[in-house]
């Protein structure tokens, strides 16, 4: 099977978040399993391994009434082929989003992700779609090209990595820059605005999210970001799949950024060198308490809010706390003036910093992501592979994943409604747990064994491939 994974970033190649997590390690497990998965992204000004990349040819795309250069480039990596959509008026800035013209860059990667299949040797039998950057992709298939022979037996299938992103513009965008006329705008017209997301739930065979329970709370207004009632009509073409981690880069036995290797045999020892050198690092007292440690964006669906209310209690319970991510200047300045005031008890970086962050998941004990909404949430899968106990909220892929240990069983602590005392509750009991040392490294052990990698999920996915090429 012949499967296009069509997104705007993928590891190792451009990253801003956890959806390029998913494009670098989702088609390397398919491709391990037989399936021809092959990526597309935009070739971006700070791409990596740009020197390794291979021209193929160019060709023209249609942008409302205007046709725009697109350079196709290509690049194998772990046996994935990338291939590299490229236009430098669009492409060549710094950073990937946030321009004011984001609209019409990724029509134009929407409708290009088509174009350039005209000049491959290879078609795919679904392309599966990522986030409102792609999602005009099955809009164009079904208008412009589904009667042509190349195109009119493929699929597509569109994954929401996060609702709260719809690629939402004024109308004006949709005949001059998207190249959808009058006729057509009510595919993409969603509450007096053009909406790229709503083409995609329109016109999408499937439509899946990163949860088995995102899936459900997205039907929910408190979720939706109005979307509930569009996605209830829809519901008999949605689904949840868990994402994975990437096990060979988040493996303590391996890590070349973490100062002692461990597996969930050797932990005791490694785990403990790790978190002497983490406690060195940010000059915490080191008198035995466990370290809880948050590495997030600080705003405030990441559950900041919740964690800055119970800080001062936290410490008073003689915790120490570390504090690594950048976000809303309010946290920033909340964390970086809570380790001036409580040295040796708090350490906080603002910034972010991949090895440090791998030190953090490496050093702490316990880690903390108590998320108001999380689709899937990747931090606290890594912190189990590294023993580092989480304590989440019970929303979404936090839920599925991560367990409360209370009933002998679990790999973490959670609690479910969202406010600060449940938050300081589970914090408690996580604490108690770590001072009852034989049962704590029971569970770190459980933690450590927990089957996050993406043979597991990407078994899920080709089932439902399977079945979106068996829909007539
Ligand atoms: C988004 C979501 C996050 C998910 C990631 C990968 O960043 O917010 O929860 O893990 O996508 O699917």
């Amino acid at each position: 099977m012949n499967i296009l994974y069509a997104a705007s970033e993928a590891t190792p190649f451009a990253k801003s978040g956890g959806l390029a997590d998913v494009a670098g390690a989702l088609p390397k497990a398919l491709v391990k399993d037989g399936v021809d998965c092959r990526v597309v992204i935009p070739l971006y000004e700070d791409l990596r391994f740009k020197d390794e990349l291979q021209y193929i040819t160019n060709f023209g795309v249609p942008v409302g009434w205007r046709s725009q250069y697109c350079g196709l480039f290509s690049c194998v990596k772990d046996g994935v082929t990338f291939y590299f959509l490229d236009n430098e008026y669009y492409f060549k800035r710094s950073g990937l989003y946030g321009f004011y013209d984001d609209g019409e860059r990724f029509a134009f990667f929407s409708r290009a992700v088509l174009e350039m299949l005209f000049y491959l040797d290879w078609n795919p039998n679904i392309i599966n779609c990522n986030d409102w950057q792609t999602a005009l992709t099955p809009v164009y298939l079904n208008l412009y090209y589904r009667h042509l022979d190349k195109f009119n037996h493929i699929k597509t299938v569109f994954t929401i990595h996060n609702i709260a992103y719809q690629g939402k513009y004024g109308l004006e965008i949709l005949e001059d820059t998207c190249g959808i006329n009058a006729r057509d705008a009510h595919i993409v017209e969603f509450d007096g605005c053009a909406n790229f997301m709503k083409g995609a739930i329109e016109c999408a065979d499937k439509i899946t999210t990163v949860s088995p329970t995102y899936a459900r709370e997205i039907l929910d207004p408190w979720f939706s970001h109005g979307l509930d009632g569009l996605l209830r009509q829809k519901q008999y073409k949605l689904c949840g799949i868990l994402n994975g981690i990437d096990t060979v880069v988040n493996d303590p036995a391996t890590d070349p950024n973490i100062p002692a290797n461990y597996d969930a045999e050797t932990f005791p020892e490694g785990k403990a060198l790790c978190k002497k050198a983490l406690q060195e690092k940010f000059n915490l007292n080191q008198d035995g308490s466990p370290v809880m440690a948050m590495v997030s964006r600080l705003v405030g669906h990441k559950g900041v809010d919740l964690v800055r209310d119970i800080a001062e209690g936290l410490i008073d319970q003689g915790i120490e706390l570390v504090v690594l991510g950048t976000g809303e200047y309010a946290y920033e300045a909340f964390f970086s003036d809570m380790a001036a005031r409580h040295p040796g008890r708090v350490g906080t970086y603002i910034g972010f910093n991949a090895k440090l962050a791998q030190e953090i998941y490496a050093g702490a004990d316990i880690f903390l992501m108590p998320s108001k909404s999380e689709p899937c949430g990747l931090s606290q899968m890594v912190a189990c592979r590294y023993g580092t106990i989480p304590v989440v909220r019970e929303t979404g892929g936090l839920r599925d994943s991560i367990h409360d240990s209370g009933d002998g069983y679990g790999n973490g602590f959670t609690f479910a409604n969202y406010n600060a005392h449940e938050l300081y509750e589970a914090c408690w009991r996580a604490k108690e747990g770590y001072w009852k040392h034989d049962g704590w490294q029971i569970l770190v052990k459980r933690a450590m064994e927990c089957d996050f990698s993406w043979d597991v999920s990407a078994k899920s996915y080709e089932g439902l491939y399977n079945e979106v090429v068996s829909l007539w």
